[in-house]
């Protein structure tokens, strides 16, 4: 499974790619303007640092903007991955934009059909909201299994990748991946405690105090 980090936080970005660990970068016009920074500004600049995709999100409704606005964001750098909304307008642009070789994620999913549609529409990546489904009382993981089992279903014909999004907890990464996403887009906070497990901890406080006991070094 890929981790994408979900954040705009350019520290956060180069902590975590520093790990090895990050495959790719998603943001959105909230984490772009709780970020303060200029969107094009920062959005170069995380290409810099991130190799892998980097979603840049439109900021219009009709399919006519979306393209333009999406075509100046595939300018930045050759990982941009466009986001556009699941909208039929978003679909359309989505269309344009990858016949252009550009791309797309397509975001705000919330059932199976839309995910169909994004893949029909040449879409790289679709991003179901696991988080705001268990928000109002729906279950975001199910989404994630209908939508495999879809993608699996016309395996010979779709190759759009299934993005996690709206994570808020590390169950939510261990069920995306057991339910068969691709990739998970994570909050930094989400994706650094991962690791985190108080039985590590204590194993490897024991550990290192009986090694000294050994009076060895390695090095
Ligand atoms: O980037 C989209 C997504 O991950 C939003 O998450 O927590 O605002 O629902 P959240």
């Amino acid at each position: 499974m890929k981790f994408f980090v979900d954040t705009a936080e350019i520290d956060d970005i180069r902590e975590l790619s520093e790990t090895g660990l990050l495959d790719g970068v998603t943001t959105n016009p909230s984490l772009i303007h709780k970020s303060g920074r200029n969107f094009i500004d920062v959005i170069q600049e995380i290409c810099e640092i991130v190799p892998g995709p980097v979603s840049a999100e439109v900021a219009s409704v009709e399919a006519e903007t979306m393209i333009a606005e999406g075509r100046k964001l595939a300018q930045i750098a050759e990982n941009v991955t466009v986001k556009v909304p699941l909208t039929w307008d978003g679909l359309k642009a989505c269309r344009a934009l990858s016949n252009d070789g550009t791309m797309v994620n397509v975001t705000l999913c919330f059932n199976a059909n839309q995910a169909l549609l994004a893949a029909k529409a040449g879409a790289a990546f679709i991003s179901p909201f696991i988080g705001r489904l268990d928000d109002i009382g729906l279950d975001g993981m199910e989404l994630i299994q209908e939508i495999r089992a879809i993608y699996d279903n016309f395996a010979d014909t779709i190759e759009t990748e299934i993005l996690a999004a709206s994570i808020r907890s590390a169950n939510h990464v261990k069920f995306s991946a057991m339910a068969g996403a691709d990739v998970a887009t994570v909050p930094p906070a989400v994706l650094k405690g991962l690791v985190k497990h108080p039985l590590t901890d204590a194993g490897l406080a024991s550990f290192l105090k009986d090694w000294e006991k050994t009076g060895q070094t390695i090095l």
